[in-house]
């Protein structure tokens, strides 16, 4: 099993992913951290309490992070995502507590007390909690499994700015640092998340298992699909975060290669584009991350529909 600690701003596809995380008997998650990004901090957190309610699951650990990125002011997504970031179902108000430790804290103490090499790191948001506890405590970086991140582009440059992913854009002062720290890094960009969209099938499959959490997903994914639908003309929307967690349960549905990515800081018209080496021999800097580039789309619904049918 894998120990997880998933950092996330929910977010439809956020709860998706953390949904499948719970619902998975390889991952072991820790403990949950908030940060600032689709919505505010305090909208983020309450949704991650939300989930795990939703899941069964209220001893899971939520943690409020960072409540804005190290540099720029906070950008949100309220037009993808709604106005609570959780548009869709109707939950409930969460009962289950915040933790009272700060989120970068618990990141900290969680990295220094485990075995070195066994805790992996799930961002689904801005990198902001991820940097501020590599600044806190540069000794974690070397005993950090790996992260598994959602973020940036390839060919698929960018859907806030021609050139830039939602995630690394907010906080892109926090991405470079995550990219240039050393820590193994597994990059899910806009070029698989594009394919793995939900179509009015994938979304009945939620719907007919005629549980509280196969309705609520199907609802989150009905309101999250209409935004792609009308805007970029596609059948469905893209389940961007629950790639991260479904890489660790099935690494084979996804493909890729090791490359250098650089995160572009200065630029307004690039800021927060993902600079990456993809042929390794334009640059000599190192290969820091390995960027997926295509996922098995069936075979990824396939496991996801099975595993939310356990919960
Ligand atoms: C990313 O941005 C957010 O809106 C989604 O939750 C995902 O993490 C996609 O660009
Ligand atoms: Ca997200």
């Amino acid at each position: 099993t894998h120990k997880i600690i998933i950092d996330t701003d929910p977010g439809q596809d956020d709860a998706v992913a953390i949904l499948l995380a719970l619902a998975s008997p390889e991952l072991e998650v820790l403990g949950i951290t908030a940060v600032a990004g689709n919505v505010p901090l305090a909208l983020t957190e309450k949704n991650a309490r939300k989930i795990c309610e939703l899941a069964g699951k209220p001893q899971t650990r939520v943690f409020a992070g960072a409540v804005r990125p190290l540099m720029r002011p906070l950008v949100t997504a309220e037009h993808v995502h709604g106005r609570t970031g959780l548009d869709g179902p109707d939950l409930p108000e969460p009962s289950m507590k915040l933790e009272p430790q700060h989120g970068v804290d618990f990141i900290v103490e969680t990295l220094m007390r485990e075995p070195e090499g066994t805790v992996t790191l799930c961002p689904l948001g801005p990198l902001t909690n991820i940097a501020l506890a590599m600044i806190r405590e540069p000794a974690i970086v070397s005993r950090i499994a790996k992260i598994v991140l959602m973020g940036g582009g390839y060919f698929e440059q960018g859907n806030v700015t021609p050139s830039a992913e939602f995630n690394i854009y907010v906080d892109p002062h926090a991405a470079d640092i995550v990219f240039s720290s050393g820590a193994p890094i597994v990059m899910m960009p806009l070029d698989v998340t594009h394919k793995a969209l939900t179509t009015q099938s994938r979304i009945d499959a939620f719907r007919s298992m005629g549980t509280k959490v196969g309705t609520a997903t199907a609802q989150l994914l009905d309101f999250f699909e209409r935004y792609d639908e009308e805007k970029y003309g596609t059948d469905g929307g893209p389940l961007h975060d629950p790639c991260v967690i479904a890489y660790l349960i099935k690494p084979e549905l996804f493909s890729g290669r090791q490359c250098n990515v650089a995160i572009e800081t200065i630029s307004e018209l690039t800021m927060g584009a993902t600079v990456i080496d993809w042929w390794g021999i334009v640059t000599d800097r190192p290969k820091n991350a390995l960027v997926m580039l295509d996922i098995d789309h069936d075979g990824f619904f396939a496991l996801l529909t099975e595993r939310l049918g356990r919960l």
